[in-house]
């Protein structure tokens, strides 16, 4: 993989166009329910990043300057996916209503990413491994699944406001993706990085959104063939980082928590917060 080039990425660090968008054009167009419940749950967690941020903060994940300008850009990114998405959501006559829990009240393992790795980054200074790791996971997922809904669900508007969210989440997972193969060249933090994703991992949203909002979701984008193709893609390009070439991720968490047809598995299955 080519090196990543942070002056590049800072230079081309923009919010998604919101002018360039076919705003008017939306209604014209049927947007399935299905497209809209996908959109809120991605709208949601667009717009947690803020209160993710906090938590990072708190950890060494800026003691790098490098991963410093990264955050400062990917933060003013996210945020705007999220406030393009709510404007989409707005214009198919769905708005994002009020949230039902306010934001930074989750508990430790629902703020897993940030807080289960915040003690850990006290006594560790490896921890940019993990924290890389885990970026690169979760922006893999997630341009992936714009991805599917933008197959699952052909509308004009949205392919193109997906098309543009997509293009900022590869450049996310590149920058992510890369540092976490550099770090993970050492043994113990590759050792480390994955005991963690081994235990801690769930799909992005997991905790920040109702149980059932994420298998619906994993249902919808993931449960048909080219969805299962498209989570395999997925877990076997991030077993390509060193140590993780057996570790088992979107396809074996549809696994445990869906049944054959793709409608969520009887008896709640394992669950990414409940378990911890
Ligand atoms: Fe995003
Ligand atoms: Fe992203």
């Amino acid at each position: 993989m080519p090196a990543f080039d942070l002056d590049s990425f800072v230079g081309r660090s923009r919010a998604v166009d919101l002018a360039a968008i076919d705003w008017a054009d939306i209604s014209r167009h049927p947007v399935p329910p299905e497209a809209l419940r996908a959109l809120r749950y991605m709208q949601d967690i667009e717009s947690h990043t803020i209160i993710y941020l906090r938590s990072l903060l708190a950890t060494r994940a800026i003691d790098d300057p490098e991963v410093a300008t990264f955050l400062a850009c990917w933060v003013y990114e996210e945020t705007f996916h999220g406030i393009a998405i709510a404007r989409f959501l707005e214009a198919a006559g769905a708005p994002v209503g009020p949230r039902p829990t306010p934001r930074g009240q989750e508990s430790l393992g629902k703020r897993l990413e940030a807080a289960a790795t915040a003690m850990v980054s006290k006594a560790w200074p490896d921890f940019c491994a993990v924290h890389m790791t885990w970026g690169a996971i979760n922006e893999l997922t997630t341009l992936t699944g714009y991805r599917r809904l933008a197959q699952v669900s052909p509308h004009p508007v949205l392919a193109d406001l997906l098309d543009r969210i997509v293009l900022d989440e590869s450049r996310h997972f590149f920058f992510y993706y890369r540092q976490a193969e550099i770090r993970m060249q050492r043994r113990a933090p590759a050792r480390i990085a994955r005991i963690l994703v081994d235990r801690f991992w769930a799909p992005v949203g997991s905790g920040v959104q109702p149980d059932e909002e994420l298998r619906f979701l994993a249902t919808y984008l993931f449960a048909g063939p080219e969805g299962r193709a498209a989570a395999r893609k997925v877990d076997d390009t991030i077993r390509r980082l060193p140590g993780f070439e057996t570790v088992q991720l979107l396809e074996a968490w549809m696994d445990r928590h869906l049944d054959a047809h793709g409608s969520p598995a009887s008896g709640g299955g394992r669950n990414g917060d409940r378990d911890h």
